[in-house]
């Protein structure tokens, strides 16, 4: 066997970015640690078991790290230009593909140049994953950013066996229609054997893509590309429960949850929200309800709400504009009803790490997770976990994966304000029992249905793909 074959790998991972962050060691030197993210929590043991490797873009437009290990992971870092950054990154993936995926809640951008970008960086992507993949490899494709590597792959590499995950919505025909590339797009991903999408719906979505943009026949959950059948189903993915759960039992953190009530002022009522700062999370929805509620009273005296808002894609233009909407409002809010030594809003534009996320969720009383539309909504997930003592509410936007799954959570229309305001009081106003009740609920379903089960799930069901070779 070559040296070439020797270093290829059984199982290949393909998404945007690395499962690590960069950060500086003690002596100055540049460190790579694991992101305690699900994905790579759930795929971990696969990587290490079949001596796999991730291929992804370090997240900047400095050199490619190449090949590398960090805490006994193979990965391999892809580079991309600062046009790159620019046309496939900030233009293609988000001011196009991710405003029309999610439901055009900003106007998409349609650019040839930015086109031509996704074209080539997928092609780079594509081109390290049929050089890592060993003969008859699974290789397992994540998310929009990526949809043309599956049919670029097989066009390299037609013996391995290709999966491919979307882990944003995928849109009705009408707004995917838009797309000038929508037939590209299509035949993209029918490279893979398997698609995963996070609700049955986004599923029925791109078969029908299929037929309206492609002409290809459909069967249930199949497409016929002629020599190749491709099955399109959900699954809906999680997170690692258990380990959150152990991780909001901790003392520190127990500690911390107490210390953080202390530091708001001790408030009856403690509302939360966490988000990425996206126009998809419906964030100013939320304010406003709030905002109103506080204004009535409705919520008793000083209530609180803390918004912890992770900055993020912070060079594309409508990504600034909400900052500037969301910064406004807190300010109108706080101006209007703060008093010396009380804020009704907390605003954290910031991002924490997992210890302190388990805190907050400990400390709330009522979670607020109300997006205009999310593929799935795993902070509504890591809240659930994170309740160990069975305490809390979760309302809940309908238009997220995670409504389909949260039977126990109060479900909102956030564009319906008036019904959000009428919800949001009721969670607060839940009896014990009632909270408990529903909490117990999600809770069985969150344990259950974790990341080890949701990753096992995918890749079993690729396993039984019949591939080119197999007899
Ligand atoms: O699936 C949505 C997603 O791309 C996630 O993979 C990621 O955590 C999040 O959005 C933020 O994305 P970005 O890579 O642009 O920071």
């Amino acid at each position: 066997m070559s040296s070439q074959r020797e270093s290829q790998h059984s199982f290949v991972v393909v998404a945007g970015r690395l499962p690590v962050d960069r950060t500086e060691g003690p002596d100055g030197q540049q460190e790579w640690r694991t992101s305690p993210g699900g994905l790579v929590t759930a795929l971990e043991p696969v990587m290490r078991d079949a001596g796999g490797v991730w291929i992804g873009w370090s997240g900047d437009a400095g050199p490619a790290p190449g090949a590398f290990e960090a805490d006994g992971l193979h990965l391999i870092g892809l580079s991309l230009s600062e046009t790159e950054v620019r046309r496939f990154y900030e233009g293609f993936c988000n001011a196009t593909l991710w405003p029309l995926y999610h439901d055009v809640i900003a106007v998409p951008q349609f650019h040839r140049s930015w086109w031509e970008a996704y074209v080539a960086v997928n092609r780079r992507f594509a081109a390290a994953a049929a050089e890592q993949a060993a003969p008859g490899a699974t290789v397992w494709v994540h998310d929009y950013q990526l949809q043309l590597v599956p049919k670029m792959l097989r066009e390299q590499r037609d013996d391995v066996r290709i999966g491919f995950f979307n882990h944003i919505p995928f849109p009705g025909y009408e707004i995917f229609a838009q797309l000038p590339w929508r037939r590209q797009v299509v035949e993209g991903l029918l490279g893979a054997d398997l698609l995963g999408f996070q609700r049955r719906a986004d599923a029925t979505n791109f078969l029908r893509a299929c037929r309206r943009a492609v002409g290809l026949a459909t069967k249930g959950s199949t497409v016929r590309t002629g020599a190749r059948d491709v099955t399109a189903a959900a699954f809906p993915i999680s997170i690692d429960s258990a380990g959150l759960t152990e991780l909001a039992q901790r003392e520190d953190v127990l500690k911390r949850s107490k210390q953080i009530r202390e530091a708001i002022g001790e408030p009856r009522l403690v509302l939360l929200g966490v988000d990425r700062l996206d126009y998809t999370k419906g964030i100013l929805h939320r304010l406003r309800a709030y905002g109103e509620l506080v204004d009535s009273g409705r919520l008793g005296p000083q209530a609180v709400l803390v918004q912890v808002a992770s900055p993020s894609r912070e060079r594309v233009e409508a990504y600034q504009t909400l900052r500037d909407e969301v910064e406004a409002m807190v300010g109108r809010i706080n101006g209007q009803h703060g008093e010396l030594g009380y804020a009704p809003v907390h605003y954290l534009h910031q991002s924490f790490p997992r210890e302190e996320m388990a805190a907050m969720y400990l400390a709330a009383d009522v979670m607020l997770v109300t997006p205009l539309r999310d593929g799935m909504n795993l902070v509504a997930k890591e809240y659930v976990a994170a309740r160990y003592d069975e305490g809390g509410t979760l309302v809940l936007s309908e238009f997220t994966g995670a409504a389909d799954e949260l039977a126990g959570a109060y479900l909102v229309n956030p564009h319906d304000i008036e019904g959000m305001k009428n919800i949001i009081v009721q969670a607060a106003m839940a009896s014990p029992a009632e909270a408990r009740r529903r909490m117990r609920a999600m809770r069985r379903r969150v344990g259950e249905h974790d990341v080890a089960r949701w990753a096992a799930g995918f890749l079993d069901t690729l396993s039984q793909v019949p591939v080119s070779g197999d007899s």
